[in-house]
């Protein structure tokens, strides 16, 4: 994909971002058919579902090269890294937008020859749009995000996000040093959308979101955002994370990733 290509399929997928926003608030209120997938707290509507095949229906027309890994089905079955591949959480915090209609967003990564190229990540109900365009930095909205490395910080002053449920007995890691990454830190946040969090790390909001096991589309988006703005993004144990594969994740202030990982979770994940 050259410069110029790039940038259409930049402003194309922000348009079509920003159009099923609209429609999304535009039915916010309507009634809602909920399902249960792989267990009774993981939620999906028909808005989802719509959402995504908004996305794989523009693929399709106007990108009939490029391959879709989505959470709700309507992706191609052999994803590889030769190609390019969009990859598509249609509604991130799936719970919020049903119970609360807020604090939810659409993430779309793009994926060149496994090379991050464009993630958009869009705040629906705050009209906020999070993009980033490989080499060119990180804006929310028409404002460029600055480099996270321009303020200094340490673990005491931070503010890191992560799950209540890691700070109690649990399959992936030792509760007991959660808890004490609590003691350490200045606060602790949980929202609820993993895509959000992620652009939270990147404008500043956050100083860390810490997660045990996120899928691809949750992560696409916000790993291209937060290493635009010159924050650190890895596993639990601090190693690359690969794109198309469920993962753990921590991303972070740069001043922050490597102590939280040393003296806190490499050491406590099971
Ligand atoms: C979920 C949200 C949540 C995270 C879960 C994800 P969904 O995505 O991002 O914050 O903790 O692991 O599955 O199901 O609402 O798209
Ligand atoms: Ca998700
Ligand atoms: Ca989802």
């Amino acid at each position: 994909m050259d410069k110029i290509e790039r940038e259409i399929l930049f402003n194309r997928i922000r348009a079509w971002v920003l159009d099923a926003g609209a429609i999304i608030r535009e039915k916010i209120h309507d009634p809602r058919t909920i399902s249960t997938k792989s267990n009774p707290k993981d939620l999906v509507t028909e808005m989802d579902r719509a959402v995504e095949f908004f996305f794989a229906k523009k693929i399709k027309t106007f990108y009939r090269d490029h391959l879709l890994l989505g959470e709700e089905g309507f992706g191609d079955s052999d994803i590889n890294h030769t190609d390019t591949v969009w990859i598509i959480d249609p509604i991130d915090g799936t719970m919020n937008f049903v119970h609360q209609k807020q604090n939810f967003a659409i993430s779309i990564g793009i994926y060149h020859q496994g090379v991050g190229e464009i993630g958009i990540i869009y705040d629906v109900m705050n009209n906020n749009l999070y993009s980033a365009l490989r080499g060119n930095g990180a804006f929310k909205n028409d404002r460029k995000l600055p480099p996270l490395y321009h303020t200094k910080l340490t673990l005491n002053e931070s503010i890191v996000c992560f799950s209540h449920r890691w700070l109690m007995k649990n399959k992936y890691i030792d509760e007991t040093v959660m808890q004490q990454l609590v003691h350490d830190v200045r606060g602790v946040r949980s929202y609820g959308s993993a895509a959000l969090d992620f652009a939270r790390v990147a404008e500043g909001a956050l100083d860390a979101y810490i997660t045990m096991q996120l899928e691809p589309w949750d992560i696409a988006a916000g790993k291209i955002i937060v290493e635009e703005v010159g924050g650190i993004f890895t596993d639990i144990r601090g190693k690359q994370i690969g794109i198309l594969e469920r993962s753990s994740v921590v991303s972070a202030h740069p001043d922050i990733h490597e102590k939280l990982v040393q003296k806190y979770l490499k050491g406590a994940v099971k």
